[in-house]
């Protein structure tokens, strides 16, 4: 039998793989980009290219001369590759990458069969994500956006919601964009562009654009912090898989072309490198005068220096997450009653399974204890009723929800209604509880009364819903554990060459917004996707209340008025404010920011590393008020945190890195400065770092330059920086780079020795050679690493060339799999031998040129052969 499967091999072994507890983006085989010197006429370059190559974008920008190009023969695509890099006119090749929309929770969604007419006119601004950024003051005061342009890159967007416009086009809240791609592109097939920007099956964009931009017209009150904006919706995911940076680059070009005043992205993949070529498109744009916010990315669990990309390009604003002070939740709306009394409306959360659908029985519970931390968790007592005519209330905590299932089913319970331990309501799982026809939470405080009824000997019987129409209630449960601080999964900077990152931050932590009305119309969710748009729209409420476009002034004014919070790790809240790699400026004030009459000339300052130490900066203050205003200059630390464990771990820990309460010292002249109107003066300041700390270890330290002004306003400006050499870190694991075999799905290391039989050459995706064991290179980077050699060294130790598809370019930390087939770099194949891999990662701020800047790990020893041409199975 002949097993299909190759695409899959052959995709291994020239892809970044992704490791399993990161998110390296995949690079697309022999797919490149390839961009031209300015003055170059590309006519040659591309008729050179069309013999082999399939165009996929020719990209004829004053911002971005180039094309990008699919090879049609794999094996040949890096020889030829070499050759277009090496032609005249071309200034730089590219691979392509793919880029996911970044992981975020859905925590509830309304009901599809719902009515979302309902008008509800809120008044003023109450919506907790404005409060806490001070947008509901704009509205307050009329400022809506009207007249700014924004475009959003994402999924699309459903414009047929009522609260998102109703239509597309001209006059239209969605007035202009386009969908580049069509729902069947998943990454890896051809894009079919059409004009509809539609967000037909996702719901990603259509939550982002009712964030910058929701009317009224809905039910929840939920209003965009920009409601009069002009939204541009560049769709560029089909409804499955992820995309190109060739599509992105030309989404971005678009988006600049046509007129759009600011540009918002909710996408990314792990880098830390600024120079990779979307963000470098993306900085461009900035320099051009058109503000660009990404999302910082949801890789905080990955801990410090995991900056994603495009976010992490050079005057690019990257947007962390905070959590929400509330913690909205959409509940299926229920009744019930206390002794055959009146009913009384509660909300749940639905569970798997959900068979709700006309059950009306009365409450059972294995005890009256509402602070009852394992309740359920034992076998139920021996006197317990037969459980089938009851629903079987059961309080959250300790074992499983499946556990407490069972031990209901087994005194013959069918229905489970669970109460939290907490604030608000989660959906539950018990489907792996054959017996249990239907599931679901209640709150805490719903749990509570039931149980009080109960002790006082009352029957409660509760008339469940179907949860598929039930009509759905928000309830804006506190968020008591993390209100208002950096969420846990927001992604740490600083990039590998210690550039601030992310700048500014923003609620996205349990957001209210707008969803596809074929999903729910309504949706909370959690992620820095969230915290972007909110972030644009109120780049665009400044933008017209000062009557600025300029992007670094925007940026500026942001970051000397945000408010830096305390670090909380999802559970506790330290005394230190949470570093600079995790929060930026900290949370966004824009109505500060939009009469702030203190204009800084830098949005944040790195002092680099050691070795690179910049201890002298400079900035100048402006002061565009009417009056003279005098600032006490000072300064405040953030936590210093270590990048690698005390042990001898080489890569960074994971979230939270440990944190210490190291000050620098910043002396900064003059201590005190009087502005007079239209005046502006230079601040210099000193950094001394502070002392005591492990330099082995790589502290970051943060904090922020404060401006105390006589007229009672305060700025302020961050500033980070490294103690120890970023050149000296380890950046290739030797320990974990080393040859395995693909057929080890957990890539253990091979015997030194092994014999590899290959396809014959060229035929690695012919199926007749599908059940083929390769090498697999397995690599691991500890920290990033711009550029990655993989030799090959033959048996008389010469080495012939490089692994297909190597030198691999601006990489992220992590481990990376390539199943080798022979294939070599310059497009030849090596001969049946015994070889080495000799891995080679420069270091940080290493210099390719010199020796000692390379960091090496040879494999063992292994021997391939070709398999005769020949070769015809026969198998069954
Ligand atoms: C190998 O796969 C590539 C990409 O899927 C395809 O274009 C090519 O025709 C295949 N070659 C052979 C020999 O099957
Ligand atoms: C609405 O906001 C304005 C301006 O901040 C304030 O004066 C007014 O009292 C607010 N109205 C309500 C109902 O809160
Ligand atoms: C993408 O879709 C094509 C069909 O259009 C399919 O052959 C391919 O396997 C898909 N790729 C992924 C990664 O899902
Ligand atoms: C409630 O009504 C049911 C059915 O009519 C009855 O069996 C039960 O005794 C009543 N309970 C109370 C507390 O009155
Ligand atoms: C629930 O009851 C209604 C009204 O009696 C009936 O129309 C519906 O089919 C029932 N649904 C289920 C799932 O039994
Ligand atoms: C609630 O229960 C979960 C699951 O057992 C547990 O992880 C959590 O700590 C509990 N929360 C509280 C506030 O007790
Ligand atoms: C730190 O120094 C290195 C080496 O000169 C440089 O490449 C990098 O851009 C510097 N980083 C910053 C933030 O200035
Ligand atoms: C500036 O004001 C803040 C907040 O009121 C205060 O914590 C800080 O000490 C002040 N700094 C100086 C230098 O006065
Ligand atoms: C690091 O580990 C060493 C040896 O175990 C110990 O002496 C030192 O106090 C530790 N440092 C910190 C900051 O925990």
């Amino acid at each position: 039998m002949v097993r299909l499967g190759l695409a899959t091999t052959l995709l291994a072994a020239a892809s970044f793989a992704q490791a399993a507890h990161q998110k390296a983006p995949a690079v697309v085989p022999g797919a490149y980009i390839v961009e031209y010197e300015d003055s170059h006429d590309p006519t040659s370059i591309l008729a050179s290219i069309k013999g082999d190559a399939t165009i996929r974008k020719d990209i004829r920008h004053e911002l971005f001369k180039g094309a990008s190009f699919q090879f049609k023969d794999l094996n040949k695509a890096d020889d030829l590759a070499s050759k277009v890099a090496a032609m005249s006119g071309v200034k730089a090749l590219y691979p392509v990458r793919r880029y996911s929309i970044p992981e975020h929770t859905v925590h509830s969604t309304g009901s599809a069969v719902q009515e979302v007419v309902a008008k509800r006119d809120t008044g003023n601004d109450t919506f907790s994500p404005h409060l806490m950024t001070q947008v509901n003051k704009f509205r307050d005061s009329g400022i809506t956006g009207k007249g700014i342009k924004i475009a959003v890159i994402d999924t699309g967007v459903d414009y047929l919601h009522p609260a998102l416009g109703g239509c597309f086009g001209p006059g239209c809240l969605v007035s202009y964009g386009t969908d580049l791609v069509g729902d069947d592109f998943n990454g890896s097939n051809t894009p079919v562009p059409d004009s509809d920007p539609m967000d037909t099956c996702n719901g990603h964009g259509s939550h982002v654009l009712g964030l910058l931009s929701a009317n009224t017209n809905n039910p929840y009150g939920i209003i965009g912090a920009a409601p009069d904006v002009t939204l541009g919706a560049y769709r560029v995911f089909g409804c499955s898989g992820d995309v190109g940076n060739d599509i992105l680059i030309e989404a971005y070009l678009k988006a600049y072309d046509d007129g759009s005043d600011i540009i918002t992205a909710s996408i990314g993949g792990a880098s830390g490198w600024p120079e990779d070529s979307w963000a470098a498109v993306v900085s461009r744009i900035v320099e051009k005068g058109v503000p660009c916010l990404v999302s910082a990315g949801n890789d905080g669990a990955t801990g410090i220096f995991y900056a994603s990309t495009a976010a992490n390009g050079k005057r690019v604003t990257a947007v962390a997450s905070v959590d929400n002070i509330l913690a909205p939740a959409l509940l299926s709306e229920a009744s019930y009653s206390v002794a055959n009394g009146s009913l009384s409306t509660f909300g749940f959360t639905a569970g798997s399974p959900s068979a709700w659908a006309n059950v009306s029985l009365p409450v059972w519970s294995v005890n009256f204890n509402t602070a009852d931390a394992a309740n359920g968790c034992e076998a139920f007592p021996d006197d317990t009723p037969d459980l089938s005519k009851y629903i079987v209330l059961i309080r959250r905590g300790t074992c499983t929800f499946v556990q407490k299932a069972q031990n209901a089913a087994a005194k013959g319970a069918k229905y489970i209604i669970y109460y939290n331990n907490a604030s608000g309501s989660t959906k539950v799982d018990v489907s792996a509880v054959a017996d249990v026809k239907a599931a679901a939470m209640v709150t805490s405080e719903t749990g509570a009364a039931w149980i009080k009824a109960l002790q006082a000997g009352t029957q409660v019987t509760v008339n469940m819903a179907d949860p598929e129409t039930a009509p759905k209630n928000l309830n804006n449960f506190p968020n008591t554990a993390t209100p208002g601080f950096l969420s846990t999964y927001t992604s740490w900077g600083p990039t590998y060459e210690v550039d601030v990152k992310p700048q500014i931050s923003s609620p996205g932590g349990m957001i209210l917004s707008t969803y596809p009305r074929a999903l729910g119309s309504y949706a909370v969710l959690s992620g820095t996707s969230m915290a972007c748009p909110l972030a644009a729209a109120t780049w665009a409420l400044v933008m017209q209340k000062r009557g600025t476009k300029d992007p670094k002034v925007l940026e500026n004014l942001f970051s000397a008025t945000a408010h830096p919070n305390l670090f909380n790790d999802g559970t506790k809240t330290y005394p230190m404010l949470a570093p600079v790699a995790q929060q930026g400026a900290g949370l966004i004030q824009a109505w500060d920011a939009a009469n702030a009459n203190a204009l800084l000339s830098v949005s944040s300052i790195s002092f680099n590393d050691t070795e690179h130490f910049k201890p002298l900066q400079s900035f100048e203050v402006t002061n565009t008020g009417k009056k003279a205003v005098t600032y006490q200059l000072g300064h405040t630390s953030a936590a210093t945190a270590y990048t690698f464990a005390n042990d001898t771990s080489i890569g960074p820990a994971a979230f939270p890195n440990e944190l210490v309460d190291a000050k620098a010292t910043l002396v900064l002249t003059p201590a005190k400065l009087t502005l007079n109107p239209g005046q502006k003066k230079t601040v210099t300041v000193l950094a001394i770092p502070p002392l005591g700390l492990d330099a082995k270890r790589l502290p970051v330290y943060s904090g922020y330059i404060t401006l105390n002004g006589t007229d009672s306003t305060g700025y302020s400006l961050p500033y980070q920086g490294v103690v120890g050499s970023m050149r000296s870190v380890t950046v290739l694991d030797k320990q974990n780079s080393y040859l395995s075999q693909s057929s080890d799905a957990t890539y253990a290391p091979v015997a030194a020795g092994t014999t590899f039989t290959l396809p014959p050459a060229g035929k690695a995706n012919d199926t007749l050679y599908a059940t083929t064991v390769y090498p697999t290179i397995v690599l691991t980077l500890s920290m990033g690493s711009a550029e990655v050699h993989a030799d090959v060294v033959n048996s008389k130790g010469k080495t012939i060339g490089q692994v297909l598809t190597f030198p691999a370019r601006w990489n992220p930390r992590g481990t990376f799999e390539w199943n080798w087939d022979g294939a070599l770099s310059d497009g030849t194949y090596a001969p049946a031998d015994t070889y080495k891999i000799t891995l080679k990662a420069l270091k940080i701020y290493g210099n390719s040129k010199w020796p000692l800047d390379w960091e090496t790990q040879t494999t063992e020893p292994f021997t391939i052969k070709y398999a005769a041409k020949s070769k015809r199975a026969f198998t069954a």
